[in-house]
Formats: C-alpha cells, structure tokens, sequence
C-alpha cells in the first residue's frame, strides 16, 4: 500500500516543473499542492500554456490575488465559461448555466432558488439529513471493512439531493452515475468521451462535452411536466413555476441547465470534502481524539475540513479589459484561473498551512469562492450535511485505519478521492 507522503506536499516543485494542465499531475495527491507552492512564493500571477486547441490561461494562487478577481465581475467576467474549455459565441449561447451569467440576469435567475438554499430552509431538513446519516453509517460501519467512499460519502449527498428535487431513492445510483461520468470527464475510469479526445467534438454543444448530459436533460424534462403549474416546493417546482425577479421566465434550456449544474454541482464537491475529511483525521489520529473528546468543536473543524479538502481546484473568469494582477499584464480576452486549493495553503493567511488543525481560529478559506456574486448557492447546504454527518460519525468509532490505496480521479477541476478503503471498530 502507497503511504501518502504528507511531509512532501510542501516541498516546491521546480518552477520550470510546474505544469497545471497536465491532469497527470493531479493524481498523485502530492504534487498539486507542490506546484501550487512554488507558483505563490516565484510566480503568483504565472502564465500557464495549454496543449491545442486552448491557448493557456493566467494562474492567480494567492489568497489576495484570488479575492480580487473574484469580487470583480466587471473586470474578470464569468460569461466567457467558467472551466478551461474555450467555448465560441454559440456553445456558449447553448451550455450557459447561472454559473456563466453576470449582474442582474445572474441575481435573478439565482434569486428564484435563494430561499431553497437559506438556513432556515435548510434547518428543516436538519431531522431528515441526521436520520438519513445515521442510516447510511450504520448499514457501512456494520460492515467492519469497507470503502468509505462507495458506502458513506457517495451516498449521502445524493441522498439529499434526491429529497431536495423530491425523486425516489430508486433514482439514487443513476444520479451517481450521472454526476460521476460528467464530472469526470477527464478521468478514463468514469468518462464514456474523455474531454481531451476528438470524439468529444460530437458533443461539444452539451454540458462538459458528456453525452450523459443528454440523460440528465431527459429526466430533468420529465420532473418538469409532472410538477409545473403543481404547488410543490422542492427545487424543480420552484425552476418550473417561479418566474425570476427581472420578470423573464426560465427558457427550457435555462431548465435543463439549471437542473444538470444541480445534479453535478452538490454530489461530488460534498463527497470528496467528506471523503478527505476522513483521510485526514485517519492520517492525524490526534485530531480524532482531539473531535472524539469534544464533539462541540465539530462545527470549527467543518471549516478546517473545506479548507483541507479544497474539493473544487478552480473556476475560471475572463478578463473584459486589460489589468495589473500582481504585477503582471493582463490582456482583454485572456481566461484568468482562481486556484482555491492554492488561496487555501496561503502562508499570509493561514498559520501553518499545511498543519490540519480542527481547532483553527479565523479560518477564512475560499473552497466556496470568495466574495464573489457566484458565491457556492449550496453552501450552507454542504456545511450541514458535512457537519451532521462527523457528529454522527465520530461518536461511533473508537478506531480507524486505512486498509489500502487511495486513487485519485484524474481532474485539475475536482480534487476526488474515488476509493478510500478502511476498517472500523466501533465505539
Ligand atoms: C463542499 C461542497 C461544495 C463546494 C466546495 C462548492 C464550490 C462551489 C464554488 C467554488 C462555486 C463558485 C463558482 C464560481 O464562482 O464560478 C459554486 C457555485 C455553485 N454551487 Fe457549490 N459547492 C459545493 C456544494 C454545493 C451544493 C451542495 C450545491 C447544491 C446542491 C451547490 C450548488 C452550487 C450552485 C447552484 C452554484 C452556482 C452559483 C452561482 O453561479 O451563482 N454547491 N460552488
């Protein structure tokens, strides 16, 4: 078995090294942050070439540098796309979701699920989400041996989404399926047409280029005729029947992309948080004991737990005018990329950066963006749901230990564990 070798993270890669568009470097677990290290302390605001068709992009991986650009949506807009892939005027007429407007369309289309996502909305599903909790644990701890990932982190935000949209658990692993073939389009074991390969050409109108997209719109489709004009108030009845505030109803194909970023953007991002939270209290014993011993510290360690996982590496923003960014020149046109991971590590912000501390203090991570109108909709969604599922945890376990390899899905976008293989006695 690989032991994950946690004191080299930091030692910096050689600058002339560094290469952010090679998905290779992501899947070691190690050399990211590597990179990412040595780009903040030599070249914080670094030009990053790309292989064809993509013509390279600014990497901004300081903490102050990332809050600048991410504030400024006049300067760095997110109506070009917010991932690598260079979209033309048409794709982009065709794929763009809430992620990819700006101002007053923007606040309007994110206004019609606001309330959806707000904490006393959430407080509601508070019950639900601990009963859900205990029962996905204790089916997978039952277990003695056992992947963490398959039995308790994939599970349990699609659980959630699926009472959110209000579809049968039946519906659960198609969603997995769904969310794990379009967000890993990068990676071989999951994509059914890897991003980079020419046959992706055929779909290049959907969203991440994945033919699974087109099942998603089906059943998103689907969920729509049963539920429009219908006094529902889950997530679909809300896309269907409210009209947003700028007074423009949502287009189908404002539906389906809606609907698609919500069954893509809460399964992986909040299982892969949960899935390195694990990872790391096994790799830090002292920290379990630490959570063991006062399980009122949960909800400041849910902070260490987002800003350690840092599960979505980047978004991207386009620069609308040229612009200084840490003393560099950028050019109307260029794509700027905010590394979170990156803000996360920062020295100037975080004492000790790589120590994971569940008791850290003023813990001001970006994992959510930062100030940003994009700001995650779901964040206090995830928080809940990470924070319920260690309270329901952690009392359960007297130990834990890694019983083999922890793979990593091949992405510069996500940072995923696809198996993290354990055994467990129980408290
Ligand atoms: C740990 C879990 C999560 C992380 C790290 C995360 C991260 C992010 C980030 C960084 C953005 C900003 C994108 C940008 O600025 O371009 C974002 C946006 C968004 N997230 Fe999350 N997310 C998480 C969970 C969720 C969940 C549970 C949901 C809902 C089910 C969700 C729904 C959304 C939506 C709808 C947006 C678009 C908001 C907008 O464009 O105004 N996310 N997320």
């Amino acid at each position: 078995m690989t032991i994950l070798p946690l004191d080299s993270v930091h030692v910096p890669l050689p600058l002339d090294q560094v290469d952010l568009a090679d998905l290779d470097n992501f899947t070691d677990g190690v050399t990211p942050w590597r990179m990412f290290h040595t780009l903040r302390h030599q070249d914080p605001v670094h030009w990053q070439p790309e292989p064809e068709p993509n013509s390279g992009f600014w990497a901004v991986t300081r903490h102050e540098d990332i809050a600048r650009v991410d504030r400024d949506a006049e300067t760095f807009t997110s109506t070009r796309f917010v991932n690598l892939e260079e979209l033309d005027d048409d794709q982009i007429k065709k794929r763009a979701s809430i992620l990819e407007l700006d101002g007053v369309r923007h606040r309007a289309m994110r206004s019609v699920l606001q309330r959806q996502f707000g904490q006393s909305t959430i407080n509601q599903y508070a019950d639900f989400l601990r009963g859900l909790t205990a029962t996905t644990l204790d089916k997978a701890l039952a277990k003695g041996s056992f992947d963490f990932v398959a039995d308790v982190s994939a599970d349990f935000p699609i659980n959630v989404l699926a009472r959110l949209l209000d579809v049968p658990p039946e519906d659960n692993q198609k969603l997995i399926n769904w969310g794990n073939r379009i967000i890993g389009n990068t990676d071989p074991e999951y994509a059914d047409v890897l991003l980079e390969s020419e046959e992706s050409e055929k779909y290049r109108d959907l969203p991440f280029r994945s033919p699974a997209s087109l099942e998603v719109f089906d059943y998103g489709r689907e969920l729509a005729r049963q539920r429009r004009g219908g006094s529902g108030t889950d997530l679909v009845s809300r896309l269907v029947n409210e009209t947003p505030r700028d007074g423009v109803p949502l287009s189908a194909q404002d539906f389906d992309n809606y609907f698609l970023l919500l069954v893509v953007a809460g399964n992986e991002t909040t299982r892969h948080t949960i899935s390195h939270s694990m990872l790391a209290l096994i790799q830090h014993p002292e920290q379990l004991a630490r959570l063991q011993e006062d399980p009122s510290l949960i909800p400041v360690a849910v902070e260490e737990f987002l800003r350690w996982a840092s599960p979505v590496y980047h978004f991207r923003r386009t620069a609308t005018r040229d612009v200084e960014l840490g003393g560099k020149t950028v050019r109307e046109g260029e794509k700027v990329v905010m590394w979170y991971a990156s803000g996360n590590r920062d020295e100037k912000v975080f004492g000790n950066p790589y120590d994971f501390d569940v008791t850290r203090a003023d813990n001001d991570h970006v994992s959510f963006g930062k100030g940003s109108p994009h700001l995650c909709l779901g964040n206090l969604l995830a928080r809940t749901e990470i924070r319920i599922m260690f309270e329901e945890l952690i009392p359960r376990l007297s130990s834990i230990r890694l019983t083999g390899d922890v793979p990593r899905v091949r992405s510069n976008f996500v940072n995923g564990i696809k198996k993290l293989p354990v055994e467990v006695t129980l408290a």
